[in-house]
Formats: C-alpha cells, sequence, structure tokens
C-alpha cells in the first residue's frame, strides 16, 4: 500500500511545485505559498486514504486548509476501507525563496502510520544534522568545537575541510563565530534548512552538517528523510516566553529540555517522504516550463522499501504535436 501511496504523494509534491513556481518571483510570499497550498490539498483529497495532517499550516482557527487534525483523502467512500495515514507538509519550504526567486525552494510532505510523526509545536527548535558517517559522533550540548572534530574524524578530513550550512540569523552570531574559530567553513543560507538538512545526508554534495536554530516543523520533516537516509537530527525546542512553554506542557511535552533523536522525531516503520524542486537549488532542479509542457524533480524515498528515487518528470501539454527532450 505505501508503495502507492508513493506514487499518489510523488503527484502531490510535484503539483503544488508547479503552482507555486508559476508565482516565483512576484514578490509575494503569501501569494506562493497559498498557491502550494491549494494545489497540495486538492490533489490530496483525490487520493484513497484517510489521512489526518498533524504537521501543516498551523492551528484550525489560523488555517484554512491543512490544519493540524484536519482530515484529507477521498471523502466519498467508507474511510474503513482505506489506510490511516499520518502526513506532515510543507507546501512551500522557501516561501522567500520562491518570492524572490532565489534557489532551493522545495515542497515537502512526509507520511506514516498512525503515531509515526511526532506532533511538533510551532516553535524555533535548535539543530544539529549531520550524514550517516558522523551518525552518534555529535552532542547537542558539546561545544561547537568539539563536535566539528568529531564530524571531521568520521569523514577522515581536516575541520577546515569542512562545510557547515547555517541560517543567516542574527540569533547565529555566536555560533558563526565558533565554527569559524574552529576553522571550519561555513554556507550561510537565507532560508531553507529542511532542504540543506537532506542535502547533508547525501554523500558528495559538499556540505556536512547543519548547525543552529529553525523551525521545529522543519525539524520533524527533516527527521522523516533521514529516517531513509540513515542521516541524525538532533533538536531541542526553543521556548520563547513562559506563555509558550504552558501551551507546550498542555499538548502533553513533558521535558522541555529534552533533545530529540531522529527516531523520537520520526519514529514511524512506513516512512514516505517526497519532495519537489521549486526554483533550482543544490539538492533538487526547480520546475521548468516550456511549450510542450511542465518538466519537475523530485526526490521521493520509501523506508520500508528502501527505495531513494530522485524522479524526474515531464507533465506533457495536451496537444498533439508534443516534443520531449531528453
Ligand atoms: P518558510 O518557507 O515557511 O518561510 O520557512 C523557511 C525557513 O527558512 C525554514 O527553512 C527554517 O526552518 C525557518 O524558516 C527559520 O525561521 P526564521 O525565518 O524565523 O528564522
Amino acid at each position: 500500500m505505501e508503495r502507492e501511496l508513493s506514487r499518489e504523494f510523488l503527484r502531490v509534491v510535484e503539483d503544488s511545485a508547479i503552482a507555486a513556481a508559476r508565482t516565483m518571483g512576484t514578490g509575494d510570499r503569501n501569494l506562493a505559498d497559498q498557491a502550494a497550498v491549494e494545489a497540495m490539498r486538492k490533489v490530496m483529497d483525490s487520493i484513497p486514504m484517510n489521512g489526518t495532517i498533524v504537521i501543516g499550516e498551523g492551528e484550525r482557527d489560523e488555517a484554512p486548509m491543512l490544519y493540524i487534525g484536519e482530515r484529507v483523502g477521498i471523502k466519498e467512500s467508507a474511510e474503513a476501507e482505506f489506510p490511516g495515514v499520518d502526513i506532515a507538509v510543507d507546501p512551500l519550504e522557501g516561501t522567500n525563496l520562491c518570492a524572490t526567486g532565489g534557489p532551493g525552494a522545495i515542497t515537502v510532505l512526509a507520511s506514516s502510520e498512525k503515531g509515526g510523526l511526532l506532533h511538533a509545536p510551532d516553535c524555533y527548535m535548535e539543530k544539529i544534522i549531520v550524514g550517516p558517517a558522523s551518525k552518534g559522533a555529535v552532542d547537542l550540548n558539546a561545544p561547537v568545537k568539539d563536535n566539528l572534530r568529531a564530524i571531521a574524524r568520521r569523514l577522515d578530513r581536516e575541520v577546515e575541510n569542512l562545510v557547515i550550512v547555517v541560517l543567516d540569523r542574527e540569533r547565529h552570531g555566536q555560533l558563526i563565530q565558533d565554527i569559524r574559530d574552529a576553522g571550519a567553513r561555513i554556507r550561510l543560507i537565507s532560508d531553507g534548512d529542511l532542504s540543506a538538512g537532506i542535502t547533508v545526508a547525501l554523500r558528495g554534495t559538499g556540505v556536512h552538517a547543519v548547525m543552529g536554530i529553525g523551525g521545529a516543523p522543519e525539524g520533524v520533516l527533516t527527521a522523516a528523510a533521514l529516517r531513509c537516509l540513515n542521516g541524525e537530527i538532533l533538536g531541542r525546542l526553543v521556548i520563547r516566553d513562559e506563555k509558550q512553554a504552558e501551551r507546550m506542557q498542555a499538548m502533553g511535552i513533558k521535558d522541555l529540555k529534552k533533545v530529540y533523536r531522529t527516531q523520537d522525531l520520526a519514529p514511524g516503520a512506513n516512512i514516505v517522504f517526497a519532495a519537489t524542486g521549486v526554483t533550482d537549488g543544490t539538492l533538487l532542479k526547480g520546475v521548468r516550463f516550456f511549450a510542450d509542457g511542465v518538466r519537475t524533480h523530485s526526490l521521493l524515498m520509501n523506508r520500508a522499501h528502501r527505495v531513494v528515487r530522485f524522479v524526474d518528470t515531464v507533465h506533457l501539454a495536451d496537444r498533439p504535436d508534443i516534443e520531449v527532450r531528453f
């Protein structure tokens, strides 16, 4: 069944990427996000599944579609016949990137059997993300230089030869200084620590870790991808104030200082992960429009079936004289 759903989920991320890419460069991040959300929801509601959004566009009262708890899938038939799946989405990761035509915007969906994806609150998360070789070598409580040395050792190279991805934010001033002092190289990104986290887990991409504070929902989606790629994310929720702390406790989070590992964030056995490039990036090519159709580039992974697919799809225009290029 996961195999069939994988194919359907590919359609979800492809269609939302095409819709978002149409808005590229308009300078309107909300328009880009809305296009992706609407397309994503439309395709989801044509899939024979009994889906529940566990990470989406926010709480019910703040998001008209893909809100947390929303049921998705074909509604007409008896629900009991369809598989129950939990779904986490980031309909457009990198809304600003799409609005400005910057590199690396993607559409993302992860699914699992019920309970297989942490219902992370919409807050920040402190993260370290590494690839398979550095699994078990890093510690969120250790000094930056120690983590860099450990990663370098695992990758059989000097710290000077590491590239660490960091979101370009004021809050990362000290982190950036610590990485520089340790001698590693840095790639500052304006947005998109989810796609950077996946890139780090792929050998040969030239980046070796992501460090710093980004979104917690993105942390869960990264974990789902890393369960398929054998990478590692360590994450700790960043609590803004007393009110947020109370809200999290009400959500059932007992230990606010807990360090979550990949398996805690995405414990599911049947994880499917799908992403499509919206704008050109290191991980995926962006959507290309041409006279005879649209071309998309996606990543589709299925943990249970142990497959990682890079999918190059040509969506043909509805006319008789189309030509497909190699
Ligand atoms: P959006 O596309 O939802 O705007 O998120 C982009 C992103 O850069 C994430 O990759 C990252 O985790 C988060 O925003 C960081 O948040 P902030 O921009 O508030 O620092």
